[in-house]
C-alpha cells in the first residue's frame, strides 16, 4: 500500500499537519521564544527539555535525545511503523491517499478482517461478562480472586470466563447473527462437531486471557483450566489476525511503561505478566509459550531500548533465554537476564516478595551475552577442549553483535576467561561472514524511510566524536559553503559514524546549485535515528555559528584529528598491558613504539 503512496503526498501531509498542534493534543506545550517546551513524553522528567521548533516542524528532546518530524512523533508516541504514521497523519491532515484502489480480492480481504475482529470482540465482551456477572462465572471468580486478583486488573485486561457448557459461544454468536463460519472455519473458537453432532465450544470452563495487538483489538485467546488437570493452557489457533510469532501478551498496557522507562520486561506466561503488572512493573509482555521472533523483537524495539529477560528459572526457561538472545542480538536490541533461584517464575517470586526485592534482583540483571559466557564455560569444563568448545559457541554469537565496540568488550573478555590468544579471536570473529537479520528487507520504494534501527544511546567513548560531528553537520546545515567543502573533502573523511555521515550526505544532496538547502527533501531521506539527531541540531541556534564557519570547520577537522588520536591511544595502553601480561616482549615493543609516536603527535596538535 506504500508503494502507492509518492512524496508528493508526503510532502502534501507534512505542510498541512502543524507540529504544534500535533504534539499539543498528546501533552501540554508553553511557548519559549521561537520554541515550545513541555515535559518529554519519552522519558519521565520533572523540567521540561522537550522542545518543539514551529517553523522547522520537528521536536527535540535534550534530555533522553529523541527527535524527529511530525511523523516521528506519531511513530513513536503510538508504536506506529512509517506507513501506519502516514495513514494516521493523512487521516488527521484530511490528505486522501487512495487506499480505496484495493483490488476487488484486497478489498475482500479487508472486509473478512474486520470481520474477524468483530467476532473475537463479541466473544470477548462476553467471556468477560460472563467472568464478572454471570452465576456460572462464580467459579472463575473464586480462583482469580485465591491467586489474588481484584476486579481492577480483570477489567483493564478484559479477563473472562468460559462456563462449562458446549454451547455457549456458538450460541452467543448464532444469536448476534454471526455465520458459523468466522468462530469456527476461520478462528477456531467453535468446532466442528463429528457425525451429525452440533459445533461445539473450544473453551470450557477455563480462564480466558483475551490476546491483543498493540492496538488493544482482540485477536485470539489463551485459556486456563481451574484446577491440575492438563493441558493446563490450550490457546486459539493462528488465523488471518492471530500470528503468534507477531503478538505479544500485554504490549497494549505495557507499551506506555516501556516507552518511559525505555525498558521491556519480556516473561513467559500470561499470570507472570499480570504478577509483575499488579506489582508496579507495567512494562512486561508475555510471549504465550512461543520462542521470541525476530518480529518480537522488532515491535518492541518500536518502544525500547533494552530488554529484561524474565524466563522461569527451569532448563526450558534458560533455553529460551538463549534463544532469545540470537535473535535480540540480530536486530541489535541489548538485553540482560534476570536471575532467580531455581524454578522461581516471575508469578511465584512476587507471591512471596515484595516489589521493592523485585526491584534489588533486577539491578542485578546482567547482560545476556555475559550469562552465555558463563553457561558456556561452566557445561564444557576446564579442559583444553572444553575451552576450545566454549570460545567457538561464544564466537558464534559474537558474530551476530552488531556493534564492533561491544564485540571488542566481550572478546577481551572471553580471551582473558579462556587463556586464548584475544588477536586470534578477533580474526576468529571476522572470519566468517557476519549473519544478518533473519528477514530479508523488502524493496522499497525510494520515498520510504528505513526501518527504525535500534536507539543506541551513544557510549562514553563516542560522546566527544559525536559532538564533534555534529557540530559540522550544523555548519553545514547553516553554511551552504561549509556544504560545498565537505562535499569535496568527502563525507567519508571527516563523519566516522554511519548515522552522522549519512545526514551530511543528505546535506549535501538537498542543497540546491544555489546553496539553498531543501529542508523537507533532507528529512525525507532520513531514517528516524537520523532524523532525531538532526533535530537536536536543528533547534540549536544558528546565528552564532553562521559567521565564523570557516574557522570552526578547522577546529572542528583539527578536533577529530586529535580525537581520533587520543582513541588510538587509548587502545595503545591496553594492547601494551596485555602484552606485558602475555609475556609478548615483540609486540610489547612495537605497540610502545607506536603509543610513544601518537603522543607526540597529540602534543604537537
Ligand atoms: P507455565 O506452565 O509456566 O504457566 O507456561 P504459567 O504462566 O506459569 O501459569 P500458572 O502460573 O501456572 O497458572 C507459561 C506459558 O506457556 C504457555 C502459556 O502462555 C503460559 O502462560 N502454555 C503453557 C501453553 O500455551 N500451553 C500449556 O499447556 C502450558
Ligand atoms: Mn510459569
Amino acid at each position: 500500500m506504500t508503494g502507492l503512496i509518492g512524496e508528493d503526498k508526503i510532502q502534501e501531509i507534512r505542510e498541512r499537519i502543524d507540529i504544534v498542534e500535533l504534539v499539543s493534543s498528546y501533552l501540554p506545550l508553553k511557548r519559549s521564544g521561537a520554541n515550545h517546551l513541555g515535559l518529554c513524553p519519552f522519558h519521565s522528567e520533572k523540567t521540561p527539555s522537550f522542545n518543539v521548533n514551529a517553523p522547522r516542524q520537528i521536536f527535540h528532546c535534550f534530555g533522553c535525545g529523541v527527535g524527529g518530524d511530525a511523523f516521528s512523533f506519531v511513530m513513536r508516541m503510538e508504536g506506529l511503523s512509517f506507513p501506519e504514521a502516514l495513514r494516521r497523519l493523512a487521516e488527521r491532515a484530511g490528505v486522501e491517499l487512495q487506499e480505496e484502489q484495493l483490488t476487488p480480492a484486497e478489498e475482500q480481504q479487508r472486509q473478512d478482517r474486520d470481520r474477524l475482529l468483530r467476532v473475537s470482540e463479541v466473544a470477548s465482551a462476553f467471556y468477560h461478562e460472563q467472568l464478572l456477572e454471570d452465576p456460572q462465572g462464580a467459579e472463575g471468580r473464586r480462583y482469580l480472586r485465591q491467586r489474588g486478583y481484584e476486579g481492577e486488573t480483570v477489567r483493564e485486561f478484559g479477563l473472562g470466563y468460559a462456563p462449562d457448557s458446549w454451547q455457549a459461544l456458538a450460541e452467543h454468536l448464532a444469536g448476534k447473527g454471526f455465520e458459523p463460519k468466522w468462530a469456527r472455519d476461520i478462528l477456531g473458537l467453535v468446532r466442528e462437531g463429528q457425525k451429525g453432532r452440533g459445533d461445539y465450544d473450544l473453551f470450557r470452563k477455563r480462564l480466558l486471557f483475551p490476546i491483543q495487538d498493540s492496538r488493544g483489538r482482540v485477536v485470539a485467546f489463551g485459556g486456563r483450566v481451574l484446577d491440575d488437570s492438563l493441558p493446563k493452557y490450550i490457546n486459539s489457533p493462528e488465523s488471518p489476525i492471530y500470528h503468534k510469532g507477531q503478538i505479544l501478551y500485554g504490549l497494549y498496557q505495557a507499551k506506555e511503561a516501556m516507552r518511559r522507562s525505555e525498558t521491556g520486561i519480556v516473561v513467559e506466561g500470561y499470570f507472570d505478566q499480570l504478577a509483575l503488572y499488579r506489582a508496579g512493573f507495567q512494562n512486561a509482555v508475555a510471549t504465550c509459550g512461543t520462542s521470541l521472533t525476530a518480529e518480537h523483537a522488532r515491535l518492541l524495539k518500536r518502544y525500547c531500548k533494552q530488554l529484561l529477560l524474565f524466563f522461569d528459572q527451569d532448563k526450558a526457561g534458560r533455553k529460551a533465554t538463549f534463544r532469545a538472545m540470537e535473535v535480540l542480538l540480530a536486530e541489535g536490541l541489548s538485553a540482560s537476564v534476570v536471575e532467580l533461584s531455581a524454578d522461581e517464575d516471575p508469578d511465584s517470586y512476587l507471591a512471596g516478595h515484595s516489589a521493592e526485592d523485585l526491584q534489588v534482583v533486577f539491578d542485578r540483571a546482567r547482560p545476556v551475552l555475559k550469562v552465555y559466557l558463563d553457561h558456556c564455560l561452566a557445561l564444557h569444563g576446564d579442559s583444553i577442549e572444553g575451552k576450545v568448545r566454549a570460545a567457538e559457541e561464544m564466537l558464534g554469537k559474537l558474530r551476530l553483535l552488531p556493534s564492533e565496540l561491544e564485540r571488542d568488550l566481550y572478546l577481551k573478555e572471553l580471551a582473558q576467561r579462556t587463556g586464548l590468544d584475544e588477536e586470534l579471536l578477533k580474526k576468529k570473529v571476522v572470519s566468517r561472514p557476519k549473519v544478518t537479520s533473519s528477514k530479508p528487507k523488502a524493496a522499497q520504494p525510494q520515498v520510504v524511510p528505513q526501518p527504525q534501527r535500534p536507539l543506541m544511546r551513544p557510549t562514553a567513548t563516542k560522546g566527544g566524536e559525536y559532538k564533534i560531528q555534529e557540530c559540522l553537520l550544523h555548519l553545514m546545515k547553516v553554511n551552504s559553503e561549509i556544504r560545498s567543502k565537505v562535499a569535496e573533502a568527502t563525507p567519508e573523511a571527516l563523519f566516522g559514524d554511519d548515522d552522522r555521515r549519512a545526514i551530511a550526505a543528505g546535506l549535501i544532496n538537498s542543497s540546491s546549485e544555489e546553496g539553498k538547502l531543501d529542508e523537507d527533501r533532507l528529512l525525507n531521506g532520513l531514517n528516524e535515528d537520523q532524523k532525531a539527531i538532526l533535530s537536536g541540531i536543528i533547534v540549536k541556534d544558528d546565528e552564532a555559528l553562521a559567521e565564523e564557519g570557516a574557522r570552526i570547520f578547522e577546529d572542528c577537522k583539527k578536533a577529530m584529528g586529535r580525537h581520533q588520536l587520543k582513541e588510538r591511544y587509548r587502545i595503545l595502553q591496553e594492547q601494551i598491558q596485555q602484552a606485558e601480561k602475555a609475556g609478548d616482549s615483540a609486540a610489547l615493543a612495537t605497540f610502545q613504539r607506536e603509543s610513544l609516536d601518537v603522543s607526540k603527535r597529540i602534543k604537537q596538535r
